[in-house]
């Protein structure tokens, strides 16, 4: 069928056709929001998941929403290798700019972004990478002491008093949190709880890998009590099915059973996965409706395009022992596995494949379910490491 109509969008953050299956999810976070906003109490939120599941496109929409629920909010992606207070500032500027057109919340906002200059002043000798446009004079003894978990608290709480005053709250979306380094989530989660007590509206909703919720834990004991860490999985029969027929259905096409149900079975019910093999599936269509040939035809493209894109991009990422490293893994299968069985099958001793582990845990390509237990964080990874390095010559190079 005609590919310029094709509507599937596989893609690392690319908004599907139709969020299938995550209404609870959803509501969760407008309830959050909205009690925040009407000085209740509620937990942030820290949205859990392995790659491809659709976290980074449900961030999206819940700032959406909240947007146009009359909240306000920022939106920030930690980066590998930046700092959060460098990758924070200038976005709170926006907000604290936004928010100082509102009448009622002009002393107040400009308050807060007198906080934010004398925080990036006194943090740039620590955190060099911090770049912000400073549009009021610090005020001294405000959110300038140095020391990153008392200043990010008297900034968001300055901030968050501001968005009060505009009888709204602010709402900051974090993706890829697990990057976030543990000093700076320490400061990050130590801030929300200061919020929190002081009833000051602002929220977190965060996406992360796996090892988040172990990573905030270690930053802070308290940390479980103050977020909600809602998990993120494949989509169940019903959503996946929406997912793959909803989008078709409005341009008269439709699918066999056996094809859906083919599909289903092939990615799983992962997001990226059926949007992937939605679009090929398609393609390879003469007409409606499409059929299990059809997909069996798909499913060839569709796994060459994963791995040209979605597998490939972490893979490039590796080093040659972190490369052996995840294709001993993928020997075992799908997993968890034990280190000592990797170790086993790379003839090694565990402790002397340590460094290796840590390394691929930091890069965000494996996590630990439970110690001394070692997971892909990436759906199917395994069936993908045995393709591209096939047969046993890994073993020895
Ligand atoms: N609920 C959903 N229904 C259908 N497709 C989805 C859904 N969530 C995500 N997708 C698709 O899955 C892919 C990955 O989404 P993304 O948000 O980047 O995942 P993550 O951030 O968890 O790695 C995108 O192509 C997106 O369109
Ligand atoms: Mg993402």
């Amino acid at each position: 069928m005609d590919p310029i109509t094709n509507p599937y969008t596989p893609g690392a953050g690319a908004p599907p056709p139709e969020l299938a299956g995550r209404d609870d999810l959803l509501r969760l976070v407008d309830i959050a929001t909205q009690r925040i906003r009407a000085g209740r109490q509620a937990k942030s939120v820290l949205m859990i998941g392995l790659r491809g599941v659709g976290k980074t496109v449900l961030l999206d929409r819940m700032r959406d929403n909240a947007e146009a629920a009359g909240l306000h909010t920022l939106r920030i992606e930690a980066p590998e290798g930046r700092s959060l207070p460098a990758i924070l500032a200038p976005q709170l500027r926006q907000a604290l700019l936004r928010l100082s057109r509102f009448e009622k919340a002009r002393d107040l906002g400009r308050r807060a972004l007198s906080a934010l200059a004398g925080f990036a002043k006194a943090l740039k000798v620590k955190y060099e990478d911090i770049e912000v446009g400073i549009d009021f004079d610090p005020e001294p003894g405000l959110a300038d002491n140095g020391d990153l978990e008392h200043d990010l608290q008297a900034l968001l709480e300055a901030a968050g008093r501001a968005a009060k005053a505009a009888d709204t709250a602010l709402i900051l979306f974090v993706d890829e949190m697990q990057y976030v380094e543990e000093e700076q989530l320490a400061s990050l989660i130590t801030a929300l709880h200061r919020c929190a007590q002081q009833q000051v509206p602002v929220m977190l909703v965060g996406a992360g890998l796996p090892q988040l919720p172990g990573q905030t834990g270690r930053a802070k004991s308290y940390a479980e009590r103050l977020f909600d860490f809602p998990f993120v999985g494949p989509l169940d029969d019903a959503a996946a099915r929406d997912a793959l027929e909803v989008p078709v259905r409005g341009l008269g096409v439709a699918y066999e059973p056996a094809a859906t149900q083919r599909i289903l079975d092939a990615t799983k019910g992962y997001p990226y996965f059926l949007q992937e093999w939605g679009k090929h599936a398609w393609d390879v269509a003469e007409t409606s409706p499409i059929t299990s040939r059809d997909v069996e035809t798909a499913s060839v493209e569709a796994t060459a395009a994963l791995d040209e894109s979605f597998f490939r991009v972490r893979f490039d990422r590796m080093t040659p022992s972190e490369r052996r490293y995840l294709r001993a893994m993928a020997e075992l299968g799908p997993g968890p596995h034990r280190s000592g069985d990797i170790a086993t099958v790379l003839d090694r001793k565990v402790t002397a494949l340590g460094p290796t582990r840590n390394q691929l845990i930091s890069k965000g390509m494996i996590w630990s379910p439970s110690h001394g237990d070692t997971a892909f964080t990436v759906p199917m990874f395994d069936e993908f490491m045995c393709r591209i390095m096939p047969g046993d010559e890994w073993r020895t190079n």
